[in-house]
């Protein structure tokens, strides 16, 4: 099972939850500057809210991915507000051609002192655990 892990973060939330799923696979955690440019079964896929809505770069590589590389994507990621971004993402993946898994990872993301320290220890934990259920 070849996995790849891609964050988009503005405060360093994603990267933390980013960098304890792609430890959890084995593999490494990238921005996503970084092109899926060999095929994978599974991009797992960081993203957040801003503004109440996915990054406009977020929008553009999901677009720029190849749906013969990647297999699926799984979502994950955190918000201090609402819920998770999955709607956004598989509205993006659709057009793109690649499934999105139903299953995703989503906890509370500190912003401007609200929900502090989250992602936290046990946020990250759940996050390795949720990703080794696809490896496992
Ligand atoms: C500029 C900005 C706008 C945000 N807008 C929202 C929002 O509309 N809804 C929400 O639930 N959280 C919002 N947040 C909170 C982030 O989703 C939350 O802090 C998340 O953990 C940030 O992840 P990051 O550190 O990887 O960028 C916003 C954060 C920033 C920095």
């Amino acid at each position: 099972m070849k996995t790849a892990v891609r964050y988009y973060t503005k405060t360093g939330n994603t990267k933390r939850l980013a960098e304890a799923v792609a430890t959890a696979l084995g593999t490494q955690a990238k921005p996503i500057s970084e092109p899926v440019d060999e095929q994978v079964d599974i991009l797992f896929l960081g993203n957040s809210y801003y503004a109440f809505n996915i990054d406009p770069e977020v929008r553009d590589f999901v677009a720029s991915l190849d749906k013969n590389l990647v297999g699926k994507i799984v979502n994950f990621g955190s918000a201090a507000m609402l819920n998770s971004t999955y709607k956004k993402i598989k509205a993006e993946a659709d057009k793109a051609g690649i499934p999105i898994d139903s299953r995703e990872f989503h906890c509370k993301g500190e912003f401007k002192g609200i929900h502090k320290g989250r992602p936290n220890d046990d946020d990250l934990k759940a996050a390795a655990a949720f990703a080794k259920t696809f490896i496992e």
